[in-house]
Protein backbone atom coordinates (compact mmCIF):
# COMPACT_ATOMS: atom_id res chain seq x y z
CA UNK A 1 0.00 0.00 0.00
CA UNK A 2 1.19 3.30 -0.94
CA UNK A 3 1.25 5.57 2.54
CA UNK A 4 3.49 8.06 0.98
CA UNK A 5 0.56 9.90 -0.95
CA UNK A 6 -1.25 13.42 1.15
CA UNK A 7 -4.40 11.76 0.48
CA UNK A 8 -3.12 7.88 0.76
CA UNK A 9 -5.78 6.99 3.84
CA UNK A 10 -8.47 6.01 1.85
CA UNK A 11 -6.29 3.75 -0.46
CA UNK A 12 -5.10 0.42 -0.37
CA UNK A 13 -2.66 0.24 -3.59
CA UNK A 14 0.00 2.68 -4.76
CA UNK A 15 -1.16 4.79 -8.00
CA UNK A 16 -0.34 3.68 -10.84
CA UNK A 17 2.72 4.93 -12.94
CA UNK A 18 0.95 5.72 -15.71
CA UNK A 19 -1.62 7.31 -13.61
CA UNK A 20 0.38 9.58 -11.37
CA UNK A 21 2.31 11.00 -15.26
CA UNK A 22 -1.07 11.29 -16.63
CA UNK A 23 -2.41 13.10 -13.47
CA UNK A 24 0.47 15.20 -12.57
CA UNK A 25 0.50 19.19 -13.07
CA UNK A 26 4.16 19.82 -11.33
CA UNK A 27 5.82 19.26 -14.40
CA UNK A 28 3.90 22.82 -15.65
CA UNK A 29 2.41 24.38 -12.25
CA UNK A 30 5.82 24.50 -10.53
CA UNK A 31 5.32 28.14 -12.13
CA UNK A 32 2.99 28.90 -9.25
CA UNK A 33 5.28 27.94 -6.36
CA UNK A 34 5.44 31.55 -5.07
CA UNK A 35 1.92 32.53 -5.35
CA UNK A 36 1.26 29.40 -3.29
CA UNK A 37 3.80 30.32 -0.90
CA UNK A 38 2.33 33.46 -0.67
CA UNK A 39 -1.48 32.42 -0.28
CA UNK A 40 -0.25 30.05 2.48
CA UNK A 41 1.73 32.72 4.60
CA UNK A 42 -1.65 34.14 4.51
CA UNK A 43 -3.49 31.47 5.23
CA UNK A 44 -1.28 30.20 8.27
CA UNK A 45 -1.43 34.06 9.80
CA UNK A 46 -4.65 33.84 9.60
CA UNK A 47 -5.10 30.29 11.35
CA UNK A 48 -3.39 31.52 14.14
CA UNK A 49 -5.53 34.97 14.14
CA UNK A 50 -8.23 33.35 14.72
CA UNK A 51 -6.90 30.87 16.95
CA UNK A 52 -7.55 28.04 14.80
CA UNK A 53 -4.13 26.61 15.66
CA UNK A 54 -1.14 28.04 18.20
CA UNK A 55 0.70 30.93 17.26
CA UNK A 56 3.82 28.99 18.09
CA UNK A 57 2.76 26.25 15.33
CA UNK A 58 2.11 28.81 12.95
CA UNK A 59 5.39 30.88 13.75
CA UNK A 60 6.87 27.22 12.72
CA UNK A 61 5.36 26.85 9.42
CA UNK A 62 6.13 30.49 8.34
CA UNK A 63 9.61 29.97 8.78
CA UNK A 64 9.36 26.56 7.26
CA UNK A 65 7.62 27.92 4.08
CA UNK A 66 10.66 30.50 3.86
CA UNK A 67 13.03 27.93 4.32
CA UNK A 68 11.01 26.11 1.10
CA UNK A 69 10.74 29.38 -0.31
CA UNK A 70 14.52 30.03 -0.21
CA UNK A 71 15.27 26.66 -1.47
CA UNK A 72 13.27 26.54 -4.75
CA UNK A 73 14.65 29.83 -5.59
CA UNK A 74 17.86 28.68 -5.40
CA UNK A 75 16.82 25.73 -7.79
CA UNK A 76 17.77 23.54 -5.08
CA UNK A 77 14.37 22.01 -4.51
CA UNK A 78 13.41 18.80 -5.68
CA UNK A 79 9.69 18.35 -7.15
CA UNK A 80 8.34 15.24 -8.02
CA UNK A 81 5.02 13.62 -9.70
CA UNK A 82 4.60 11.36 -6.94
CA UNK A 83 3.08 14.39 -5.39
CA UNK A 84 1.08 15.46 -8.45
CA UNK A 85 1.34 18.91 -8.20
CA UNK A 86 2.77 22.47 -6.31
CA UNK A 87 0.47 22.72 -3.88
CA UNK A 88 1.28 18.48 -2.12
CA UNK A 89 5.20 19.53 -3.42
CA UNK A 90 5.17 22.38 -1.44
CA UNK A 91 3.65 21.20 1.63
CA UNK A 92 5.93 17.92 1.68
CA UNK A 93 9.41 19.56 1.68
CA UNK A 94 7.59 21.69 4.36
CA UNK A 95 6.42 18.68 6.11
CA UNK A 96 10.07 17.43 5.68
CA UNK A 97 11.48 20.68 7.04
CA UNK A 98 9.27 21.42 9.92
CA UNK A 99 8.10 17.61 11.35
CA UNK A 100 4.46 16.63 11.56
CA UNK A 101 3.18 20.39 12.65
CA UNK A 102 3.51 21.20 8.83
CA UNK A 103 0.25 18.79 8.05
CA UNK A 104 -1.52 22.06 10.06
CA UNK A 105 -1.12 24.40 7.07
CA UNK A 106 -4.02 22.82 5.43
CA UNK A 107 -6.28 23.03 7.89
CA UNK A 108 -9.99 24.77 6.40
CA UNK A 109 -8.34 25.17 3.06
CA UNK A 110 -8.57 22.81 0.00
CA UNK A 111 -6.71 22.23 -3.29
CA UNK A 112 -9.29 23.63 -4.93
CA UNK A 113 -9.21 27.08 -3.33
CA UNK A 114 -5.50 27.31 -2.84
CA UNK A 115 -5.16 26.93 -6.72
CA UNK A 116 -7.94 28.82 -7.50
CA UNK A 117 -6.08 32.00 -4.95
CA UNK A 118 -2.63 31.04 -6.49
CA UNK A 119 -4.09 31.66 -10.31
CA UNK A 120 -6.01 35.22 -9.31
CA UNK A 121 -2.43 36.44 -7.78
CA UNK A 122 -0.21 34.90 -10.77
CA UNK A 123 -2.62 36.62 -13.27
CA UNK A 124 -2.84 39.92 -11.34
CA UNK A 125 0.84 40.46 -11.08
CA UNK A 126 0.87 39.59 -15.23
CA UNK A 127 -1.52 41.78 -16.32
CA UNK A 128 -0.26 44.97 -14.16
CA UNK A 129 3.45 43.76 -16.05
CA UNK A 130 1.43 43.58 -19.53
CA UNK A 131 -0.29 46.90 -18.42
CA UNK A 132 3.26 48.22 -18.16
CA UNK A 133 4.84 46.90 -21.74
CA UNK A 134 1.87 48.16 -23.33
CA UNK A 135 2.76 51.41 -22.42
CA UNK A 136 6.45 50.82 -22.98
CA UNK A 137 5.08 50.12 -26.60
CA UNK A 138 2.66 52.94 -27.05
CA UNK A 139 5.51 55.45 -25.77
CA UNK A 140 7.62 54.24 -28.62
CA UNK A 141 4.78 54.73 -30.91
CA UNK A 142 3.84 58.41 -29.62
CA UNK A 143 8.08 58.94 -29.89
CA UNK A 144 7.96 58.26 -33.49
CA UNK A 145 4.74 60.44 -34.00
CA UNK A 146 6.26 63.18 -32.73
CA UNK A 147 9.22 62.57 -34.99
CA UNK A 148 6.79 62.56 -37.52
CA UNK A 149 4.53 65.35 -37.27
CA UNK A 150 4.85 66.47 -40.81
CA UNK A 151 5.95 63.08 -42.84
CA UNK A 152 3.30 62.48 -45.36
CA UNK A 153 2.25 59.04 -46.44
CA UNK A 154 -0.42 57.54 -48.30
CA UNK A 155 -2.74 56.65 -46.76
CA UNK A 156 -4.74 53.39 -47.79
CA UNK A 157 -8.62 51.68 -48.00
CA UNK A 158 -8.38 47.82 -49.59
CA UNK A 159 -4.65 48.41 -49.80
CA UNK A 160 -4.65 50.89 -52.49
CA UNK A 161 -3.98 54.88 -51.63
CA UNK A 162 -6.56 56.34 -50.96
CA UNK A 163 -6.08 59.96 -49.32
CA UNK A 164 -2.68 61.20 -47.97
CA UNK A 165 -2.51 61.06 -43.95
CA UNK A 166 0.52 62.00 -42.04
CA UNK A 167 2.73 59.21 -40.81
CA UNK A 168 1.79 60.36 -37.17
CA UNK A 169 -1.68 60.38 -37.58
CA UNK A 170 -1.47 56.70 -38.76
CA UNK A 171 1.45 55.43 -35.62
CA UNK A 172 -1.15 57.04 -33.29
CA UNK A 173 -4.24 54.62 -34.38
CA UNK A 174 -2.07 51.82 -33.01
CA UNK A 175 -2.15 54.13 -29.72
CA UNK A 176 -5.56 54.18 -29.56
CA UNK A 177 -5.76 50.11 -30.14
CA UNK A 178 -3.06 49.59 -27.75
CA UNK A 179 -4.83 52.01 -25.14
CA UNK A 180 -8.44 49.88 -25.81
CA UNK A 181 -6.13 46.81 -24.63
CA UNK A 182 -4.89 48.32 -21.41
CA UNK A 183 -8.84 49.85 -20.54
CA UNK A 184 -9.61 45.74 -21.22
CA UNK A 185 -7.17 44.25 -18.60
CA UNK A 186 -7.49 47.47 -16.24
CA UNK A 187 -11.33 46.37 -16.08
CA UNK A 188 -10.38 42.71 -15.52
CA UNK A 189 -8.29 43.71 -12.98
CA UNK A 190 -10.95 44.18 -10.85
CA UNK A 191 -12.53 40.31 -10.94
CA UNK A 192 -8.77 38.79 -10.99
CA UNK A 193 -8.01 40.79 -7.56
CA UNK A 194 -11.05 38.83 -6.10
CA UNK A 195 -10.38 36.39 -3.73
CA UNK A 196 -11.39 32.70 -3.87
CA UNK A 197 -9.74 31.48 -0.41
CA UNK A 198 -11.90 30.43 2.35
CA UNK A 199 -14.56 28.49 -0.42
CA UNK A 200 -12.75 25.15 1.04
CA UNK A 201 -13.41 22.26 -1.42
CA UNK A 202 -16.81 23.58 -2.74
CA UNK A 203 -19.05 24.35 0.91
CA UNK A 204 -16.89 26.68 3.05
CA UNK A 205 -14.87 25.55 5.85
CA UNK A 206 -16.82 24.82 9.68
CA UNK A 207 -13.24 26.60 10.97
CA UNK A 208 -13.78 30.09 12.27
CA UNK A 209 -11.90 31.18 9.23
CA UNK A 210 -11.43 35.20 8.68
CA UNK A 211 -11.49 35.40 4.56
CA UNK A 212 -11.14 39.40 5.06
CA UNK A 213 -8.13 39.28 7.16
CA UNK A 214 -6.41 37.01 4.50
CA UNK A 215 -7.96 39.75 1.47
CA UNK A 216 -6.39 42.37 2.90
CA UNK A 217 -2.90 40.46 3.57
CA UNK A 218 -2.65 39.51 0.05
CA UNK A 219 -4.36 42.65 -1.87
CA UNK A 220 -7.09 41.76 -2.66
CA UNK A 221 -10.00 44.13 -2.72
CA UNK A 222 -12.86 41.71 -3.03
CA UNK A 223 -13.84 38.27 -1.76
CA UNK A 224 -15.92 35.86 -3.72
CA UNK A 225 -19.53 35.76 -2.61
CA UNK A 226 -20.05 32.14 -3.15
CA UNK A 227 -18.37 29.37 -2.20
CA UNK A 228 -18.94 27.42 -5.11
CA UNK A 229 -18.42 29.75 -7.49
CA UNK A 230 -15.22 30.79 -6.19
CA UNK A 231 -13.63 27.32 -6.86
CA UNK A 232 -15.16 27.12 -10.26
CA UNK A 233 -14.44 30.24 -11.71
CA UNK A 234 -11.99 30.34 -14.76
CA UNK A 235 -14.42 33.39 -16.25
CA UNK A 236 -10.55 35.60 -15.49
CA UNK A 237 -8.66 33.37 -17.04
CA UNK A 238 -10.67 33.47 -20.16
CA UNK A 239 -11.27 37.15 -19.94
CA UNK A 240 -7.29 37.21 -19.99
CA UNK A 241 -7.07 34.78 -22.93
CA UNK A 242 -9.47 37.11 -24.69
CA UNK A 243 -7.66 40.11 -24.26
CA UNK A 244 -4.34 38.47 -25.11
CA UNK A 245 -5.70 37.39 -28.53
CA UNK A 246 -7.12 41.09 -29.01
CA UNK A 247 -3.81 42.26 -28.28
CA UNK A 248 -2.14 39.66 -30.92
CA UNK A 249 -4.40 40.28 -33.09
CA UNK A 250 -3.65 44.06 -32.87
CA UNK A 251 0.52 43.52 -32.73
CA UNK A 252 -0.32 41.39 -35.98
CA UNK A 253 -1.43 44.17 -37.65
CA UNK A 254 0.86 46.42 -36.65
CA UNK A 255 3.49 43.65 -37.98
CA UNK A 256 1.79 43.32 -41.17
CA UNK A 257 2.35 46.83 -41.87
CA UNK A 258 5.98 46.61 -40.82
CA UNK A 259 7.29 44.10 -43.48
CA UNK A 260 4.61 45.92 -46.18
CA UNK A 261 6.58 48.75 -45.67
CA UNK A 262 10.23 47.46 -44.98
CA UNK A 263 9.92 45.46 -48.70
CA UNK A 264 11.66 46.58 -51.75
CA UNK A 265 8.18 47.74 -53.34
CA UNK A 266 7.32 50.12 -50.30
CA UNK A 267 10.51 51.31 -49.16
CA UNK A 268 8.99 53.23 -46.39
CA UNK A 269 11.03 51.67 -43.39
CA UNK A 270 14.14 50.34 -42.41
CA UNK A 271 14.37 47.83 -39.41
CA UNK A 272 17.38 48.29 -36.91
CA UNK A 273 19.96 45.58 -38.24
CA UNK A 274 19.82 44.54 -34.62
CA UNK A 275 15.59 43.14 -35.23
CA UNK A 276 16.22 41.50 -38.23
CA UNK A 277 17.70 37.84 -39.25
CA UNK A 278 19.51 36.95 -42.40
CA UNK A 279 19.44 34.60 -45.26
CA UNK A 280 21.79 31.12 -44.77
CA UNK A 281 21.52 31.38 -48.77
CA UNK A 282 21.08 34.89 -49.79
CA UNK A 283 23.36 37.14 -49.12
CA UNK A 284 21.34 40.44 -49.72
CA UNK A 285 18.85 39.43 -47.06
CA UNK A 286 17.43 41.42 -44.49
CA UNK A 287 14.46 39.42 -42.88
CA UNK A 288 11.71 41.08 -40.71
CA UNK A 289 11.75 37.76 -38.79
CA UNK A 290 10.28 39.24 -35.34
CA UNK A 291 7.16 41.22 -37.05
CA UNK A 292 6.91 37.49 -39.41
CA UNK A 293 6.84 35.25 -35.55
CA UNK A 294 4.45 38.25 -33.86
CA UNK A 295 1.83 37.59 -36.57
CA UNK A 296 2.76 34.38 -36.68
CA UNK A 297 2.54 33.62 -33.20
CA UNK A 298 -0.95 35.17 -32.73
CA UNK A 299 -1.86 31.85 -33.62
CA UNK A 300 -1.68 29.61 -30.85
CA UNK A 301 -2.85 32.49 -28.46
CA UNK A 302 -6.31 32.20 -30.38
CA UNK A 303 -5.82 28.72 -29.52
CA UNK A 304 -5.68 28.94 -26.00
CA UNK A 305 -8.40 31.05 -25.78
CA UNK A 306 -10.42 28.49 -27.88
CA UNK A 307 -8.80 25.68 -25.62
CA UNK A 308 -10.08 26.80 -22.54
CA UNK A 309 -13.82 28.33 -23.50
CA UNK A 310 -13.74 24.52 -24.66
CA UNK A 311 -12.53 22.67 -21.58
CA UNK A 312 -14.78 25.03 -19.63
CA UNK A 313 -18.19 24.22 -21.35
CA UNK A 314 -20.80 22.08 -19.94
CA UNK A 315 -18.46 21.52 -16.88
CA UNK A 316 -20.91 20.74 -13.85
CA UNK A 317 -20.05 22.75 -10.58
CA UNK A 318 -18.17 23.14 -8.96
CA UNK A 319 -14.24 21.85 -9.24
CA UNK A 320 -13.32 19.22 -11.63
CA UNK A 321 -9.98 17.70 -12.36
CA UNK A 322 -10.93 19.39 -16.03
CA UNK A 323 -9.88 22.86 -14.72
CA UNK A 324 -6.22 21.63 -14.44
CA UNK A 325 -5.97 22.33 -18.54
CA UNK A 326 -6.18 25.87 -17.26
CA UNK A 327 -2.48 26.73 -16.81
CA UNK A 328 -0.52 25.62 -19.89
CA UNK A 329 -1.96 27.61 -22.33
CA UNK A 330 -2.21 30.37 -19.79
CA UNK A 331 1.31 30.16 -19.29
CA UNK A 332 2.30 29.93 -23.13
CA UNK A 333 0.19 33.11 -23.61
CA UNK A 334 1.90 35.04 -20.97
CA UNK A 335 5.49 33.89 -22.68
CA UNK A 336 4.25 34.37 -25.92
CA UNK A 337 2.70 38.18 -25.08
CA UNK A 338 5.80 39.04 -23.56
CA UNK A 339 8.19 37.86 -25.65
CA UNK A 340 6.52 39.83 -28.47
CA UNK A 341 5.94 43.08 -26.42
CA UNK A 342 9.23 43.22 -24.97
CA UNK A 343 10.58 42.94 -28.79
CA UNK A 344 7.52 45.32 -29.93
CA UNK A 345 8.63 48.61 -28.47
CA UNK A 346 12.47 49.06 -29.20
CA UNK A 347 11.98 47.61 -32.68
CA UNK A 348 9.39 50.51 -33.52
CA UNK A 349 11.63 53.10 -31.39
CA UNK A 350 14.69 52.41 -33.62
CA UNK A 351 12.93 51.65 -37.20
CA UNK A 352 14.32 54.56 -39.86
CA UNK A 353 11.52 56.35 -41.94
CA UNK A 354 12.22 56.92 -45.69
CA UNK A 355 10.67 60.55 -44.90
CA UNK A 356 11.54 60.83 -49.35
CA UNK A 357 10.26 58.15 -50.41
CA UNK A 358 6.84 58.80 -48.92
CA UNK A 359 7.13 62.08 -50.42
CA UNK A 360 7.75 60.61 -53.99
CA UNK A 361 4.77 58.03 -52.74
CA UNK A 362 1.76 60.97 -52.03
CA UNK A 363 2.95 63.03 -54.94
CA UNK A 364 3.03 60.72 -57.49
CA UNK A 365 -0.89 59.71 -56.86
CA UNK A 366 -4.28 60.56 -57.17
CA UNK A 367 -4.73 60.40 -53.15
CA UNK A 368 -5.95 64.01 -53.58
CA UNK A 369 -8.62 63.29 -55.98
CA UNK A 370 -11.18 63.55 -53.29
CA UNK A 371 -10.08 67.07 -52.30
CA UNK A 372 -11.01 68.63 -55.78
CA UNK A 373 -14.51 67.38 -56.09
CA UNK A 374 -14.31 68.76 -52.39
CA UNK A 375 -13.12 72.17 -54.34
CA UNK A 376 -15.84 72.27 -57.28
CA UNK A 377 -18.49 71.25 -53.90
CA UNK A 378 -17.69 74.69 -52.63
CA UNK A 379 -18.08 75.78 -55.16
CA UNK A 380 -21.80 74.93 -55.10
CA UNK A 381 -21.32 72.00 -57.42
CA UNK A 382 -23.63 68.64 -55.79
CA UNK A 383 -21.11 66.49 -54.49
CA UNK A 384 -22.08 63.33 -57.13
CA UNK A 385 -21.87 65.68 -60.02
CA UNK A 386 -18.49 66.30 -58.53
CA UNK A 387 -17.41 62.97 -58.10
CA UNK A 388 -18.02 61.91 -61.64
CA UNK A 389 -16.45 65.30 -63.14
CA UNK A 390 -13.10 63.90 -61.06
CA UNK A 391 -13.32 60.74 -62.19
CA UNK A 392 -13.29 61.62 -65.57
CA UNK A 393 -10.30 63.40 -64.79
CA UNK A 394 -8.24 60.83 -63.32
CA UNK A 395 -9.58 58.71 -65.92
CA UNK A 396 -7.42 61.35 -68.37
CA UNK A 397 -4.43 61.52 -66.36
CA UNK A 398 -3.95 58.35 -66.30
CA UNK A 399 -4.23 57.71 -70.44
CA UNK A 400 -1.94 60.20 -70.64
CA UNK A 401 0.02 59.05 -67.95
CA UNK A 402 0.20 62.17 -65.64
CA UNK A 403 -0.86 63.63 -62.62
CA UNK A 404 -3.48 65.68 -61.30
CA UNK A 405 -0.80 68.52 -60.56
CA UNK A 406 0.81 68.07 -63.79
CA UNK A 407 -2.03 69.33 -65.88
CA UNK A 408 -2.38 73.00 -67.26
CA UNK A 409 -5.36 75.13 -66.09
CA UNK A 410 -7.25 75.04 -69.61
CA UNK A 411 -7.74 71.15 -69.27
CA UNK A 412 -9.21 71.48 -66.00
CA UNK A 413 -11.39 73.96 -67.55
CA UNK A 414 -12.72 71.86 -70.34
CA UNK A 415 -13.84 69.49 -67.47
CA UNK A 416 -15.74 71.97 -65.73
CA UNK A 417 -15.63 76.04 -65.57
CA UNK A 418 -15.59 76.39 -61.96
CA UNK A 419 -11.74 75.34 -61.97
CA UNK A 420 -9.48 78.56 -61.05
CA UNK A 421 -6.02 79.04 -60.74
CA UNK A 422 -6.10 77.93 -57.22
CA UNK A 423 -6.93 74.58 -57.80
CA UNK A 424 -3.11 73.92 -57.52
CA UNK A 425 -2.86 75.16 -53.96
CA UNK A 426 -5.43 72.38 -52.85
CA UNK A 427 -3.77 69.61 -54.61
CA UNK A 428 -0.59 70.19 -52.22
CA UNK A 429 -0.70 67.36 -50.06
CA UNK A 430 0.29 69.31 -47.23
CA UNK A 431 -3.17 71.25 -47.74
CA UNK A 432 -4.63 68.03 -48.45
CA UNK A 433 -3.63 66.73 -44.54
CA UNK A 434 -4.14 70.02 -42.84
CA UNK A 435 -7.82 70.70 -44.40
CA UNK A 436 -8.88 67.67 -42.42
CA UNK A 437 -9.08 69.50 -39.58
CA UNK A 438 -11.88 67.90 -37.28
CA UNK A 439 -11.50 66.21 -34.00
CA UNK A 440 -9.68 62.57 -34.90
CA UNK A 441 -8.58 63.84 -38.24
CA UNK A 442 -5.12 63.51 -39.73
CA UNK A 443 -4.71 67.50 -39.89
CA UNK A 444 -0.80 68.56 -37.84
CA UNK A 445 -3.06 70.13 -35.19
CA UNK A 446 -5.35 67.28 -34.47
CA UNK A 447 -2.82 65.01 -34.25
CA UNK A 448 -0.59 67.16 -32.17
CA UNK A 449 -3.66 67.20 -29.83
CA UNK A 450 -4.14 63.67 -30.03
CA UNK A 451 -0.15 62.94 -28.79
CA UNK A 452 -0.60 65.25 -26.07
CA UNK A 453 -4.02 63.64 -24.57
CA UNK A 454 -2.10 60.17 -24.97
CA UNK A 455 0.67 61.36 -23.23
CA UNK A 456 -1.41 62.64 -20.57
CA UNK A 457 -2.84 59.24 -20.20
CA UNK A 458 0.42 57.14 -20.07
CA UNK A 459 1.47 59.24 -17.02
CA UNK A 460 -2.11 57.88 -15.66
CA UNK A 461 -1.34 54.05 -16.72
CA UNK A 462 1.86 54.47 -15.47
CA UNK A 463 0.38 55.47 -12.20
CA UNK A 464 -1.97 52.99 -12.23
CA UNK A 465 0.56 49.92 -12.68
CA UNK A 466 2.94 51.17 -10.20
CA UNK A 467 0.05 51.49 -7.41
CA UNK A 468 -0.92 47.55 -8.48
CA UNK A 469 2.65 46.58 -8.53
CA UNK A 470 3.38 47.10 -4.69
CA UNK A 471 0.80 44.84 -3.87
CA UNK A 472 2.40 42.21 -5.80
CA UNK A 473 5.86 42.45 -4.03
CA UNK A 474 6.72 39.08 -2.38
N1 LIG B 1 -3.49 20.57 -9.75
C1 LIG B 1 -4.87 20.92 -9.56
C2 LIG B 1 -5.30 21.92 -10.61
O1 LIG B 1 -4.43 22.52 -11.16
C3 LIG B 1 -5.05 21.52 -8.21
C4 LIG B 1 -6.41 21.32 -7.66
C5 LIG B 1 -6.63 19.89 -7.42
N2 LIG B 1 -7.79 19.62 -6.67
C6 LIG B 1 -8.26 18.38 -6.61
N3 LIG B 1 -9.28 18.20 -5.89
N4 LIG B 1 -7.72 17.39 -7.26
O2 LIG B 1 -6.46 22.10 -10.89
Amino acid sequence: MDVSKLWGGRFTKPTDQLVEAYTASIPFDKELYEEDIRGSLAHVAMLAKCGIIPAQDAEKIREGLHAVLARIRRGEAEFTIADEDIHMNIERQLIEEIGPVGGKLHTGRSRNDQVATDMHLYLRKWIVRFVGLLADLQEALIGQAKANLDTIVPGYTHLQRAQPILLAHHLMAYVSMFRRDIERLQDSYKRVNTLPLGAGALAGTTFPIDREFVARQLGFERIYDNSLDAVSDRDFVVEFLAAAAIIMMHLSRLCEELVLWSSTEFGFIELDDAFCTGSSIMPQKKNPDVAELVRGKTGRVYGHLMGLLTVLKSLPLAYNKDMQEDKEGLFDTIRTLDGALRLMAPMIATMKVNRERMRQAVRQDFSNATDIADYLVNKGLPFRQAHEIIGKLVLHCIQQGVFLPDLPLETYKTFSALFEEDIYEVLKPERVVNARNVYGGTASGQVAGAIGRAEAELAAVREWAANRAERDKF
